[in-house]
């Protein structure tokens, strides 16, 4: 009944980095092609559930408009949009937040560490998020949603708002979306601390390898990186309670394309002394290239606005229609 389609998001809230590209962008372009009609998203909205200082993200927007188009994301064959140029995104999103119930995202862990100690200082939007990530999605018709691992339970949240409002208004309207969660970097964790993700919201990590570092930072941060003192195993079951060794691994696997045994069966019995230039070498060569052409690409900004404005009215011919239709079965 729904025609397969790709949709997924990135925040533009600063410091695009190697965790995004490899549990996101990287996956986006892979998921391009004539199969499957792709949409891709800048989403401001999200960005400013936590302060952003307005003439940051204006500029965040467009590098990450040119990070994805840089990383390979064709805004011919793709739909490239920011979230607020497309508003059917958050009119659909007040319908969804009738639909959720607070209990519901009260159970989300991202609200839980975002948010802290200190819920009752947190913005409305937060707490509401993912019900803005579902409308995203469901406006859309989307069926597949290339994410990382830490996206997991927004996902889940966001098929339980598509069943909700099938089932409340006796319909079966909204699809009930699949999550993408494939490859061997689905979760690029710090590499100051095996235990935490490698986020854009942690700006005390200065471990991050972000997507516009040169490639003298980008060799340091991993010549830098935690490791143990054991040599690398032949095999997968090696890695076990070994996660900074594991995360290495799992990034030169999805950086070279390759799985992770094929890595191991390269490099087990090295020590990290031999693998780390060799990762730091993989890195540059494929991340180098991306940074001089969002550079290249930010030096005409007009024109990064004028892919983003083609891009919201290509959208708005797929959520307008949705919206409308959505409104009726709503009785508006
Ligand atoms: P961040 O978490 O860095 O603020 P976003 O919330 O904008 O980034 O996430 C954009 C996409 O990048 C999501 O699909 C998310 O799952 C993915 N992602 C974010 N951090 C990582 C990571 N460390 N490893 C793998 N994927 C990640
Ligand atoms: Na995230």
């Amino acid at each position: 009944q729904f025609t397969p389609r790709v949709f997924s998001g990135i925040q533009p809230s600063g410091n695009l980095h190697l965790g995004n590209y490899l549990g996101a962008l990287k996956r986006f372009v892979d998921m391009q092609g004539p199969e499957m009609e792709t949409v891709y998203c800048m989403v401001d909205l999200h960005a400013i559930t936590v302060w952003q200082d307005p003439k940051e993200l204006a500029h965040s927007t467009r590098e990450l408009c040119a990070g994805f188009i840089a990383a390979g994301i064709d805004p011919e064959q793709s739909i490239l949009i920011n979230q607020s140029q497309v508003p059917e995104h958050a009119q659909l999103a007040w319908i969804f937040n009738c639909v959720a119930r607070m209990g519901w995202m009260q159970r989300m862990t991202q609200w839980k560490d975002k948010a802290g100690k200190n819920q009752q200082n947190a913005s409305l939007g937060l707490f509401a998020y993912p019900s803005l990530m579902a409308a995203d999605i469901l406006i859309y018709h989307a069926t597949h949603v290339p994410v990382g691992e830490d996206q997991k339970q927004h996902l889940e949240l966001t098929r339980d708002i598509a069943i909700k409002f099938n089932h409340d208004y006796g319909v079966d309207f909204f699809p009930v979306t699949e999550p993408v969660i494939e490859g061997a970097a689905t979760r690029v964790m710090s590499l100051r601390d095996g235990s935490k993700k490698m986020s854009k919201s942690d700006p005390s990590d200065m471990s991050r390898i972000n997507m516009t570092d040169d490639a003298d930072a980008i060799a340091q941060k991993i010549r830098k990186a935690k490791t143990d003192p054991d040599a690398l195993p032949s095999e997968a079951e090696g890695l076990e309670g070994r996660p900074e060794a594991r995360n290495l691994i799992n990034i030169y696997a999805a950086l070279a394309d390759q799985s992770v045994d094929q890595v191991l069966a390269e490099v087990g019995g090295k020590q990290f002394g031999e693998f780390k230039p060799m990762l730091a070498e993989l890195a540059v060569a494929k991340l180098s290239p991306i940074s001089a052409e969002m550079a290249r690409l930010m030096d005409d900004q007009a024109e990064i606005d004028r892919i983003l404005a083609r891009g919201a009215e290509r959208a708005r011919a797929i959520t307008a229609p949705i919206l409308k239709r959505t409104y009726e079965i709503v009785g508006m």
